[in-house]
């Protein structure tokens, strides 16, 4: 099998925040009106996005990257490699706190974060992270 080609480089993040920027169509935020579309290259070369699906009863609202998160699994696993996500402007948002530990879990090693302060590691965005380690 041919090796996949999972360098993380100007081209891939270009790609991302494009994909993030696509995913915002498929936001459902009439509560906030503020949507949100994630994007993320997987281990195997796939990428899967996400948005923002919100609930009448405000606290059910499921974040971009859990939709993600589902469409990784729902499009064959793997770990992530590179994510982003962006604001409704299409601008690179922070993830949230909840997200930063959903992240985590489905991590590879070497996973960068696009943030508002440039490219991260997940141990920058998220020290000392409780994961199944602990368990
Ligand atoms: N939101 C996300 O989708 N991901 C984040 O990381 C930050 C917050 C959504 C949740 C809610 O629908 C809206 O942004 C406003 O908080």
């Amino acid at each position: 099998m041919p090796e996949t080609n999972t360098t993380v480089d100007e081209r891939v993040w270009e790609r991302l925040q494009d994909a993030a920027r696509g995913a915002l169509q498929h936001s459902y935020s009439p509560y906030s009106r503020f949507p949100v579309g994630a994007a993320a290259l997987v281990d195997d070369g796939r990428v899967v996005t996400g948005a923002n699906i919100e609930n009448a009863s405000y606290g059910v609202t499921l974040c971009a990257e859990c939709s993600l998160v589902s469409a990784l699994f729902m499009s064959g696993g793997g770990k992530l490699v590179a994510f982003v996500c962006v604001d409704g402007q299409g601008e690179v948002l922070m993830p949230c706190g909840r997200c930063r530990q959903l992240l985590y879990e489905h991590r590879a090693p070497q996973l960068q974060l696009l943030t508002v302060s440039g490219v991260r590691s997940m141990d920058q965005v998220l020290p000392d992270a409780f994961g199944p380690e602990n368990l």
